[in-house]
This record gives C-alpha cells, sequence and structure tokens, in this order.
C-alpha cells in the first residue's frame, strides 16, 4: 500500500484513483485495505463503502481469473438472455455474483450494455459475443479453461 500512497497525495479527492489502484493490483478491495485508506486519507471508512458500492465497476469480494458478464437488459432479455444465462450457471454450478471455487470465473448480470441490437449480449473479460447461442456458450468456456490446462 504504501508503494499505491505514494503515486497520490494524501488529498480526499484522490480516493477514487487509489481505490482504482488497489482494485488493479489486488483484482478487488480487501476490506484491510480500506482501513488503510480511510487513515492514510483521514476520512470515515463509511464514507470509502458509499463510494465503493455506489460504483459498480468496485468490488469488496475476490474475482476470478475470468470474468463473465450477461446481459439482463430489456432487449436481450427478450431475445434469450436468461436461457443462456441458466445454461452459463448450470456449466459453472455458480448464480451470479458468485466465483467458482477455482477461482476461474466470476459470473455477473447487467442491465444493458448500449449493444441492444446484438442482443443477447454476453462479455467475457471485456470481449463481447453478440446473438448469443446456448451451444457458444460451451465455446466461451472451453477457451479458458483450455488455456488453465495449457
Ligand atoms: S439490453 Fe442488452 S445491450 Fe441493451
Amino acid at each position: 500500500m504504501r508503494k499505491i500512497f505514494s503515486e497520490f497525495s494524501p488529498d480526499q479527492r484522490e480516493l477514487i484513483h487509489i481505490i482504482h489502484k488497489v482494485q488493479k493490483e489486488y483484482g478487488y478491495i480487501p476490506p484491510e485495505r480500506i482501513s488503510e485508506i480511510s487513515r492514510h486519507l483521514k476520512i470515515s471508512e463509511s464514507e470509502i463503502f458509499g463510494v465503493l458500492t455506489f460504483y459498480k465497476t468496485f468490488t469488496l469480494e475476490p474475482r476470478g481469473k475470468h470474468l463473465i458478464t450477461i446481459c439482463m437488459g430489456t432487449a436481450c432479455h427478450v431475445r434469450g438472455a436468461p436461457a443462456i444465462l441458466d445454461e452459463f450457471r448450470r456449466r459453472l454450478g455458480i448464480e451470479p455474483g458468485e466465483t467458482t471455487e477455482d477461482k476461474l470465473f466470476t459470473l455477473e448480470t447487467v442491465n444493458c450494455v448500449g449493444a441492444c441490437a446484438l442482443g443477447p449480449i454476453v462479455i467475457s473479460d471485456g470481449t463481447y459475443h453478440g446473438q448469443m447461442k446456448m451451444r457458444e456458450v460451451e465455446k466461451v468456456l472451453k477457451k479458458y479453461k483450455n488455456e488453465k490446462a495449457g
């Protein structure tokens, strides 16, 4: 943390930048880091929690190596997103917001990613998969599982 703190002035306006840096480094925001940030910037932990929960990009739970995001916005929903989500749940054995035991995958849902015409949309590690089909679910996962084996 000392290294991260040294990159920013101890100014409350740097809070977001510091949190971003912590998330990048650890993959999530560990609770101990929140206390350290609180002491460093002289702001309460509850204020920091407020910021963390406001911005959906921050997570307080360790995430898997790969993030699978299913769009459940209206357009994707009517184009079959619930069935696609079910297929990911079934194959990974986890619910949205959870991470597989081997820490390889985290599953999450979002509401509209702005590509409705291409729905249903699945995003894996930032890569958009448009007009997702059930049979493509396995393909998306296999790519990463092979990577693990190799
Ligand atoms: S509802 Fe899925 S991209 Fe808009």
